[in-house]
Order: C-alpha cells, then sequence, then structure tokens
C-alpha cells in the first residue's frame, strides 16, 4: 500500500510515520507538509534514507501539489493542520485557511483519484465544553459545539469530510481523539512546555485556577488506533479514541510532573486564563473497543514519564525549537513570564 500523510512533520504525524514504517515496512509513504513553524525534518531524520519515505514540501491549499503528491497513493491520513489553540485566539484566519480550505482540497483531489481510503484525524475539542464534576461523556453521535477557533476550525473540516462521504460516496473515516503526549510535540501545548521549562530551571505557567480537565493518551496509542481505523474501520464511520485514565485537571497533570522531575510546587506559576477556555474534555470510546479490539495500552504516569525521559534524553531538540521565531511568539503569550 501507498500511503500520503499529510503535516507527517509535525508531532503525531512523525510518530505515526515512524510507527507505520516500523509496522508495515512493505509499505511505501509519502509525507506532505509545508513545514509550518510546527514541521520539523528533524522528527524523521532516522527514516530519511528509508527507500520506502518520500518527503515532498507543500502546502494543503495548493491543489496542483496536492494532486500530484496524492497520484498514485491508496489511501491518505490526514494530520496536516494548525492545531494551537491559544495560536487561533490570536489569528484564527490560518485556522481557516488550512483546516477548512486544505481539507477541502485534499478532500476534491481525493475524489477525483477514487483513493480507496481518506482517513482524517480530528480532536474532541469539537464537541465544546463538559461541567466539571459531572460524569457526562461524549459520543460519536453528540452534536457539535466548538468554542475556540481552532475547535470550529476542525469541527469545519469534520462536516466536510462527512458530506464527501454521504454526497459522493468518499470512503472516509473520522477519528477525534484526546489531548496526546510523548515525543516531538511542539513545546508550546502544555505537558512539553512543563517538561522544557522545569529542564531549564524555570517555572510551568498554569492557567488559573488549573482546574481545567483533559484526558491525555501517549501517542503511540493514538497511532495504533488510526492504524486498526485505517485497515479495518467502516468507511463513512467516526471513532473516538482516548485514553483508560481517570480524569486529571491541569493543576493534578503538573503536580504529578514535578514529583516525576524532583521538583517542587514553587515551580507553578499562575498566569492569566486563556479566553473562552474549555472546562472538560471526556469521551466514550467504547465503540472502538468493540468495533476494532483497541485499547490504550500506557496509562498516563508511564506516558509523564516516558515523555520527560525523552525531553532529557533530546535537549538539543528542543532547545533549537525553542529558539528563533518560537521565542518571538512565547514573549507575546506570556508577556516575559515566566
Ligand atoms: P502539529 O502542530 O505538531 O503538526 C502539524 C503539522 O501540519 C506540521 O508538520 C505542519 O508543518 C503541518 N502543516 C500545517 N499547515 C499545513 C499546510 N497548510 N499544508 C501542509 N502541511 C501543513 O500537530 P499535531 O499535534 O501533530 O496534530 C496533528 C493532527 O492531530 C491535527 O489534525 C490535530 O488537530 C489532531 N489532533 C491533535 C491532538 C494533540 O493532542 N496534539 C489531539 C487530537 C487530534
Ligand atoms: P494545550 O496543551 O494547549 O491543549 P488544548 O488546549 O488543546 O487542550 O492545553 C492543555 C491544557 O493546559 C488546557 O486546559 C490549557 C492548559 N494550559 C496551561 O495551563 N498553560 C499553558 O501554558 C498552556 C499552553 C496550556
Amino acid at each position: 500500500m501507498k500511503l500520503l500523510i499529510t503535516g507527517g512533520a509535525g508531532f503525531i504525524g512523525s510518530n505515526f510515520i515512524h510507527y507505520w514504517l516500523a509496522h508495515h515496512p512493505q509499505d511505501h509513504i509519502v509525507n506532505f507538509d509545508k513545514l509550518t513553524y510546527a514541521g520539523n525534518l528533524e522528527n524523521l531524520k532516522d527514516v530519511e534514507g528509508n527507500a520506502n519515505y518520500l518527503f515532498v514540501k507543500g502546502d494543503i491549499c495548493d491543489a496542483g501539489s496536492v494532486a500530484r503528491a496524492m497520484e498514485g497513493c491508496d489511501a491518505v491520513v490526514h494530520f496536516a493542520a494548525e492545531t494551537h489553540v491559544d495560536r487561533s485566539i490570536s489569528d484564527p484566519e490560518v485556522f481557516v485557511r488550512t483546516n477548512i480550505l486544505g481539507t477541502n482540497v485534499l478532500l476534491e483531489a481525493a475524489k477525483k483519484l477514487k483513493i480507496s481510503r481518506f482517513h482524517h484525524v480530528s480532536t474532541d475539542e469539537v464537541f465544546g465544553s463538559l461541567p466539571l464534576g459531572t460524569p457526562d461523556r461524549w459520543t460519536e453521535n453528540t452534536p457539535y459545539a466548538p468554542r475556540s477557533p481552532y475547535a470550529a476550525s476542525k469541527a469545519g473540516a469534520d462536516h466536510l469530510v462527512r458530506a464527501y462521504h454521504a454526497t459522493y460516496g468518499l470512503p472516509v473515516t473520522v477519528s477525534n481523539c484526546a489531548n496526546n503526549l510523548g515525543p516531538y510535540m511542539f513545546p508550546e501545548k502544555l505537558i512539553p512546555l512543563a517538561i522544557t521549562n522545569l529542564l531549564e530551571g524555570k517555572k510551568v505557567p498554569l492557567y488559573a485556577p488549573g482546574n481545567q480537565v483533559r484526558e491525555w493518551l501517549y501517542v503511540t496509542d493514538h497511532c495504533r488506533a488510526i492504524d486498526l481505523i485505517l485497515l479495518k474501520g467502516r468507511p463513512g464511520e467516526t471513532y473516538f479514541v482516548g485514553p483508560g485514565n481517570p480524569a486529571f485537571s491541569n493543576l493534578e497533570v503538573v503536580k504529578k510532573l514535578l514529583k516525576l522531575m524532583g521538583l517542587g510546587e514553587d515551580r507553578i506559576e499562575f498566569v492569566a486564563d486563556r479566553p473562552g477556555h474549555d472546562q472538560r474534555y471526556a469521551l466514550d470510546w467504547s465503540k472502538i473497543k468493540a468495533e476494532l479490539g483497541w485499547e490504550p495500552k500506557v496509562g498516563l504516569d508511564l506516558a509523564l514519564s516516558k515523555t520527560a525521559e525523552w525531553y532529557k534524553q533530546n535537549e538539543s531538540w528542543w532547545k533549537r525549537v525553542k529558539s528563533g521565531e518560537y521565542q518571538e511568539y512565547y514573549k507575546k503569550q506570556y508577556q516575559g513570564q515566566p
């Protein structure tokens, strides 16, 4: 099989390429990525020489280069997106362009080229926000209710993917996943920002009061779920992918990290909250378990320690990422603190 992976130089996409080449060594991969601030070819250094792997620099909004890259592929796994909520609050336009228009360009090409499977990677954030302290969970039939420009643009993409199935019969699948953690995650998101700040002797900027709840899944568990959906999922279906852990507040997760790294709670700095901050996400992922036999394998404590260890061992990776444009963004976001 030949797969077109969009956004393969980002966090989950690069983990997925490593995963796929290790588990399906006979397959061919075309990694199509624009290399925005979040795309980093260093993530793929060890597969560069693999004869079954090809990198193509391109923008998913550019129909010509998308068609050329997709030609001859059997399946598309679509990761490419603008992904950081805080950036979507300060600059929503690029989110609409990449996440909605870019997805439409890919769908059109997939329709014309009669691609046999289009898998769209999405997020739980499209369902909005659940109140704290309730047992409610979302299911694949819950109506969409996005609240940030990021979530709204991913929701738009999800709707287009489903529409291409209903209208044109394109064989699509969609996965909506909880927050991921693991190697190669850009250090603007909470977990890698916290770990790298702590390794640099800085504090962790926690949006006050830190009681918001996220569910965290180790990235390889996500890759395994996409593999199963791609090969065994039913066309037109959506599958939720989430962890088996109990839910923890951001404060609890940061405290776990501090304990793991042997540091005190004085390393937490409460900062002004994000506007419209979603309170809680919770997915009921019983469908993928019942239909495809998927279950997460890595619990949160192990995921945090594997992730912290990876950042400790790969200081030169994140030091380079944290320089340059990222510094500018960082200063603007936190106004110099902490
Ligand atoms: P990321 O920000 O680390 O990487 C995104 C990648 O897409 C980068 O390599 C970037 O260069 C590329 N890209 C951006 N715009 C592009 C364009 N116009 N054309 C081509 N490439 C472009 O993202 P991630 O965290 O790896 O997320 C991947 C996917 O998974 C996204 O669709 C995201 O919505 C979804 N998702 C992420 C999480 C999470 O916790 N990170 C959870 C659930 C779902
Ligand atoms: P993030 O990693 O940005 O993922 P998302 O907003 O997509 O869930 O944030 C995870 C949680 O951590 C979220 O509730 C916001 C919070 N957070 C902080 O407290 N401080 C930070 O500096 C960041 C980036 C996030």
